[in-house]
């Protein structure tokens, strides 16, 4: 296979592109091909049904661009369809999950909190992991109903969304967490406005990285990382307007290609 073929990754929406973001920094000579499927998000209060036939859409329409690997960039889709996309598509597919286990080895308070989408937290994989790595200690588990909606819209630093961020973070502070773990790849991009609310000794931590260093293991593993020295081709597309996708990625803007297209 032609190891200069790009990297496929996809999410709900525009959350996903703080994902993107890692995968780019760490592999920056990699042609990447990024789908906002903006027009179903936000896939967290969908059933799984509905999760698994929009993922398999997402991975086929990547398939059909030349793809050598998927990123689901979306812990939504990973906790409920990764299953199925491995078993489906002979390609391989890194999916992103909460952080729960390093969140669970760091905390002093023996407390954490998560927020994620109610598709996550139902998820029998999501169970699965806290039963495994955070049976001895505290997990606040908050549904951030209503975040992904206004950051689709481009609304982060609206005080609709700070007071949602208020009313999820305050039971967690009541609990006296030392780790948040950001369980949907849409919240990255809420940081600041967390750290404002949240005590400093409170650590925020996502899957980004995590997320990035596997992809790239996963390539080098198959032989597949690219040997291009030159600029790489950093496409976008949104079934959507690209609004959002392009103010979020706005330090990148010299080099990215952000379109809309019918997927
Ligand atoms: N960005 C997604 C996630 O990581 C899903 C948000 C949604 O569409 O509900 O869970």
């Amino acid at each position: 296979m032609n190891k200069n073929r790009p990297i496929g990754i996809f999410d709900s929406g525009v959350g996903g592109s703080s994902i993107w973001q890692e995968i780019h920094q760490l592999m920056p000579y990699e042609n990447t091909v990024y789908l906002a499927d903006s027009k179903n998000a936000p896939y967290g209060n969908k059933t799984q049904d509905e999760i698994v036939s929009l993922s398999k859409k997402n991975t086929e329409v990547l398939i059909e661009m030349g793809c050598k690997i998927i990123v689901v960039a979306c812990n939504t889709a990973t906790t409920n369809a990764i299953d199925v996309l491995r078993t489906s598509y002979n390609i391989p597919i890194i999916g992103i999950e909460p952080a729960i286990k390093p969140a669970a080895l760091q905390t002093k308070h023996k407390s954490i909190g998560i927020l994620a989408t109610k598709g996550t937290l139902s998820s029998a994989l999501f169970h699965k992991t806290t039963k495994e790595f955070a049976k001895e200690i505290s997990v606040v588990e908050i549904i951030g109903e209503g975040l992904v909606p206004l950051i689709e819209n481009d609304e982060l630093d609206s005080n609709e969304i700070k007071a949602l961020l208020k009313k999820y973070t305050t039971p967690m502070v009541a609990a006296n967490i030392d780790y948040l773990v950001l369980g949907c790849s849409h919240y990255p991009y809420l940081i600041p406005q967390l750290r404002e609310m949240l005590p400093e000794h409170v650590s925020i931590i996502d899957s980004g990285q995590a997320v990035a260093k596997q992809a790239q293991n996963v390539l080098q593993q198959k032989k597949l990382l690219t040997d291009n020295k030159n600029q790489p081709t950093l496409q976008f597309f949104t079934n959507t307007s690209t609004t959002t996708l392009k103010s979020l990625l706005k330090k990148y803007s010299e080099k990215t290609i952000i379109k809309t297209m019918d997927f």
